[in-house]
């Protein structure tokens, strides 16, 4: 008993298996070619093997880990899969993230547990509402940012304008790292600004990897012979151009977030790609350090520290528990150890906690700070809880989001109120929607990013709690979390604000703004009260 108490000592290859480790996520506005990039890079980390009557969409089931019923009726990746696969020398784990804006919140709270992200996007829509969005969340947390421009076997953007439009549209500053030869038909490849090689593409037949041939110095008449002449005199005029606009690629300027790399290729066709996964594996951070309330975590602090970032409800819907993903972000997990579970104060072990490999399953002995492990749950874990191997902590940076969409939640099914109670908990635990309790009637409204989630709660309430709601609406535009310094003041606002007022499932004071307008007045008349747009402030 008492030695299971004990912290793993961490042995001498720890700090090697951090280093190892690359912990990242795709996002994209959907279609951009995020789920055919995903499987790519696990052919080529051997994760999966395609034979070549292996249909596409066969593939996608394995690259998509569709947890629900319901995400295969609707084609829609609700589920947030993790993939990992050994890589010359590196251990990298993909974190996938839903690309549908419903499930925008997913995909933010998976951002908080990524070292880096590679930013999906097609060069003939060039940047999308809803990468808009997510490299915002990813800026605000100085996150680094590779770039792939994908389908350039298509029709698309200049390239020098495409990079403009990141530059203004998204906020980064960009360096090429590799450069493209014509586009859609004319598509001849890239030149690798870094390697310095030249990756000729071939449009009939599937490319198993990309072929490079080293050109050093791009006057060199081999440039012509590949390439013909044409072609070959713009890539070195506009190569002249990168270099007069674009800063050199400088590694630690990336890791801060203040340079991306842009890369350019087409997934489906397996061009560039291993190209980008040799430059990721090589420049991408290592698991990095993590704040606490307390303190920063360090991932070779000795002792074992994470935090769950995404729960979701087990394929089998016979079976009512959930899987619990979590972040390890210092020390060693280890299966079968006593674990402090800060939220709930009580320690916990577990006996089967799970690796994903792929579509792969496996129990884990072992896990390092960058690793994700999946807990079989039944109810013990909300999203952002913090297990540790018995200090006080807790992890900062995963707030809630103001919802977008309020609904009045109402009891369909009097004899099932139990179960309808305990099937919102569960479902608010999860980080489906959140929950608002109004403060002058009890009244229970639910708040979401997207349309879609009252359908997912209500159809999962039905299959696995047994309970019925019927939705009411509610007309609201903003849900802002509220505080002030002056608690005479707080107390003042919450009297004359009863009507507009709620609690949020962790009881923290919500006021419900039914317009802009209504927000901004409230704000000017009262502006002792701040009002925040995420939960953590
Ligand atoms: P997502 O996960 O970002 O939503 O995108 P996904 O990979 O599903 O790709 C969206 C569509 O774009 C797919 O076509 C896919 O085949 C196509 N695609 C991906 N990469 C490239 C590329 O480099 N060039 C071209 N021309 N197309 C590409 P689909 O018709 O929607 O699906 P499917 O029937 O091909 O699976």
């Amino acid at each position: 008993m008492v030695s299971s108490l004990l912290p793993l000592q961490p042995f001498m290859g720890f700090k090697e298996e951090i280093e190892k480790r690359r912990t990242f996520g795709i996002v994209s506005h959907p279609d951009a070619g995020k789920t055919t990039l995903t499987e790519k890079l696990l052919l080529f980390g051997g994760a999966i093997q395609v034979a070549g009557a292996v249909k596409s969409n066969k593939i996608k089931r394995h690259a998509t880990s569709d947890f629900m019923e319901i995400e295969k009726q609707r084609g829609i990746s609700v589920a947030t899969s993790v993939m990992a696969f050994d890589y010359r020398g590196r251990k990298v784990n993909i974190l996938d993230t839903p690309g549908h804006k419903d499930f925008a919140e997913d995909t933010f709270r998976t951002l908080t547990a990524v070292d880096s992200v590679i930013v999906v996007i097609d060069v003939a829509k060039g940047v999308e509402e809803q990468t808009e969005k997510l490299v915002k969340v990813c800026k605000m947390r100085k996150t680094p940012i590779i770039v792939f421009i994908n389908k350039m076997d298509r029709e698309g953007k200049d390239a020098f304008d495409l990079l403009d439009e990141i530059e203004q549209k998204l906020g980064l500053s960009v360096c090429p790292l590799s450069w493209p030869i014509g586009m859609g038909q004319r598509f001849q490849g890239v030149y690798n600004l870094y390697k310095k090689h030249l990756n000729l593409f071939s449009p009939h037949g599937k490319q198993t990897s990309d072929e490079m041939t080293s050109i050093e110095d791009l006057s060199d008449p081999m440039l012509e012979e590949k390439v013909g002449e044409r072609p070959a005199a713009e890539l070195r005029e506009e190569t002249t151009l990168l270099k007069e606009i674009y800063p050199e690629f400088d590694r630690e300027y990336y890791l801060e977030g203040m340079i991306s790399p842009v890369f350019f290729g087409s997934a489906i066709n397996n061009f560039g790609v291993k190209e980008l996964l040799d430059c990721f594996v090589e420049i991408a951070p290592s698991p990095l350090p993590r704040e606490t309330e307390e303190r920063v975590i360090h991932p070779d602090d000795d002792q074992f520290s994470g935090f769950v970032f995404k729960i979701h409800a087990n394929i089998d819907p016979k079976h009512r528990d959930r899987i619990a993903f979590l972040r390890i972000c210092s020390g060693i997990f280890q299966r079968n150890t006593n674990y402090q579970h800060i939220r709930l104060n009580r320690k916990i072990k577990f006996s089967n906690p799970t690796s994903f490999m792929a579509a792969r399953k496996e129990v884990v002995e072992t896990a390092y700070p960058g690793d994700i492990v999946g807990l079989y749950d039944s109810g013990n874990f909300k999203i952002g809880d913090t297990l540790t191997a018995g200090e006080e902590l807790h992890f900062k940076g995963i707030p809630s989001f103001s919802p977008e969409q309020f609904r009045f939640v109402n009891n369909a099914d009097p004899l099932k109120s139990k179960q309808l109670a305990k099937g919102i908990t569960q479902l608010m635990d999860e980080g489906v929607a959140q929950l608002f309790t109004k403060e002058d009637n009890n009244r229970k409204i639910i708040g979401t990013v997207g349309a879609l989630q009252f359908e997912v709660i209500q159809y999962r309430l039905k299959h696995e709690y047994g309970a019925s709601c019927q939705y009411e609406s509610v007309n609201l535009h903003k849900a802002c979390w509220v505080d002030c310094e002056d608690q005479e003041e707080l107390k003042a606002f919450t009297s004359r604000r009863k009507k507009d007022l709620a609690l949020d499932k962790d009881g923290k004071l919500v006021y419900l703004a039914e317009s802009a307008w209504a927000l901004k007045t409230v704000q000017d008349n009262h502006p002792a009260i701040n009002f925040h747009f995420t939960s953590e402030f």
